[in-house]
């Protein structure tokens, strides 16, 4: 799937955390928590009605035995409640601010109208403490999607402020279960609290605040239970500020069936491995080829160096479900994604610089040209197209006539990967490094290794006003961060 550098390069850049990631947490908590999925958490009979209240909660984050965790969350779980309807019904979700300061909620990859994508001052005012907001609106597409805040997203989100969003297909290709692994890492301190240096220059500056305990839907990452001949639907979603994970399923060959919640022609994982940057997801189809009682590791050595086990699939003693694989079409339907018109798409560079170890020398913070070391100072250090964000509302970067396919070609000119997320459309992924790009994915989400190349394809067919952003959340926040108009 995703391109990567080779390792050596990387490892230069990523290890910068004064931490190590333990899988079973450095706590050594006492007894493995083992990681039972939750089973649909549907809210509602149509799962359409919902409400949402972030605020402060306890989580086991660490598992049994071990002290649990002050957090915010959704309706006091992280991740937060799972949200389910079937694409094409509407949605209504009320929120009810339960936290000391103000937040709003964005729907991540879902196309959606504009007013409704919860970026404060840019499409609704921020829902101050006690305050109320109704989100309503039909997903398009059917597929694997989040939710989280889009206020202080580094602290909002990284405190436990996410949950997942799935829209069903009318036509789910046939498997025995269906797991959610929502993955996330945390920096936790010696007594099991949450770390509280959000924002500091260190995370801002270069890999964003990677933590140092990886957890599966809110617990320590430990074991996932398995039947031998099973075949599972796993969607997985990334929900950290900053890791990027590669997971490696031992003994096992997922086959990908949809990247950022779009159908993709399914494909075996070859290589990286399932690389899912932070805000990324992957829905697998995975055969249970193991024999009953074994036990293979699921790994994450996105950061060679710093390889971990993410956990362990257990198979439990039952039979084999059945003597082989099962031979059933695992090919979902693509949704109704507008087609890109590349003979009369309008062409946009967009660079991104800055950051530690990079060549940036200055840019424009509100309208004047600063330093490098003025911007540090000011805790903006990235730039797109030169000019570092200071706040969200800020006047457009590019304009885009609507209806028409707009090509949007980025460069990383940086010593750091970025995840760059374009709010409300998804895009198709046309070239990476000057080469065609045989897979096409659509994506909401791509990832771009320092020096490397994208061109992105869509409709500008949604008017308003659109955030571009990395989603290394410390990077969103330290400027790089821009509105895309669409009139
Ligand atoms: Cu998950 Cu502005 O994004
Ligand atoms: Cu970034």
């Amino acid at each position: 799937m995703t391109h990567r550098n080779c390792a050596a390069d990387r490892s230069q850049f990523i290890d910068v955390s004064i931490f190590t990631l333990s899988r079973r947490g450095f706590l050594g908590a006492g007894a493995a928590a083992l990681a039972l999925m939750p089973g649909r958490r549907a809210l509602g009979a149509a799962g359409s009605d919902i409400r949402l209240v972030p605020g402060p909660a306890h989580a086991p984050l660490l598992g049994a035995g071990a002290p649990t965790t002050p957090v915010w969350a959704y309706n006091g779980a992280v991740p937060g409640p799972e949200i389910r309807l079937r694409q094409g019904t509407p949605l209504r979700v009320e929120v009810e601010n339960g936290l000391g300061q103000d937040t709003t909620i964005h729907w991540h990859g879902l196309r959606l109208p504009n007013a409704m994508d919860g970026v404060p001052y840019v499409t609704q005012e921020p829902i101050p403490p006690g305050g109320r907001f109704v989100y309503q609106f039909t997903p398009p597409d059917a597929g694997t999607f989040f939710y989280h805040p889009h206020v202080r997203g580094s602290e909002q989100q990284g405190r436990g402020l996410y949950g997942a969003l799935i829209v069903e297909e009318a036509e789910p290709p046939q498997v025995d279960r269906e797991a959610l692994w929502v993955i996330d890492d945390w920096r936790l301190g010696e007594d099991g609290t949450i770390d509280d240096s959000f924002g500091n220059g260190m995370d801002m500056s270069h890999a964003g605040r990677r933590g140092n305990v990886a957890t599966l839907n809110g617990r320590d990452s430990s074991a996932f239970s398995v039947r031998a001949g099973e075949r599972l639907r796993l969607r997985l979603i990334n929900t950290a500020n900053a890791r990027i994970f590669a997971l490696r399923f031992e003994g096992h060959r997922p086959v990908v069936i949809a990247l950022d919640g779009q159908p993709v022609a399914p494909y075996e994982a070859e290589g990286a491995g399932i690389v899912l940057p932070p805000a990324g997801r992957a829905d697998l189809i995975l055969d249970m080829v193991g024999d009953p009682g074994a036990s293979f590791a699921v790994t994450d050595d996105y950061s060679n160096r710093n390889a971990y086990k993410f956990l362990d699939l257990v198979y439990d003693e039952a039979p084999p479900l059945r003597s082989s694989p099962l031979d059933m079409p695992v090919a979902l339907a693509a949704n109704p994604l507008p087609e890109p018109d590349l003979d009369h798409a309008r062409r946009h560079e967009i660079v991104l610089a800055g950051g530690a170890m990079g060549s940036m020398r200055s840019a424009i913070l509100n309208g004047e040209e600063l330093g490098i070391r003025e911007l540090a100072g000011l805790g903006k250090v990235w730039a797109l197209n030169g000019i570092a964000a200071h706040q969200v509302n800020m006047p457009p970067l590019l304009t885009f006539e609507r209806g028409r396919t707009q090509v949007l070609a980025l460069r990383n000119d940086t010593a750091f990967p970025h995840p760059m997320h374009l709010h409300g459309f998804s895009f198709q992924v046309i070239s990476r490094n000057g080469r065609p790009n045989p897979r096409r994915e659509w994506l909401d989400t791509v990832l771009l290794e320092r020096d490397e190349t994208a061109e992105l394809a869509f409709v500008a067919d949604n008017p308003g006003d659109w955030l571009f952003h990395c989603h290394i959340l410390e990077h969103m926040e330290a400027g790089m961060n821009a509105v895309f108009r669409v009139l």
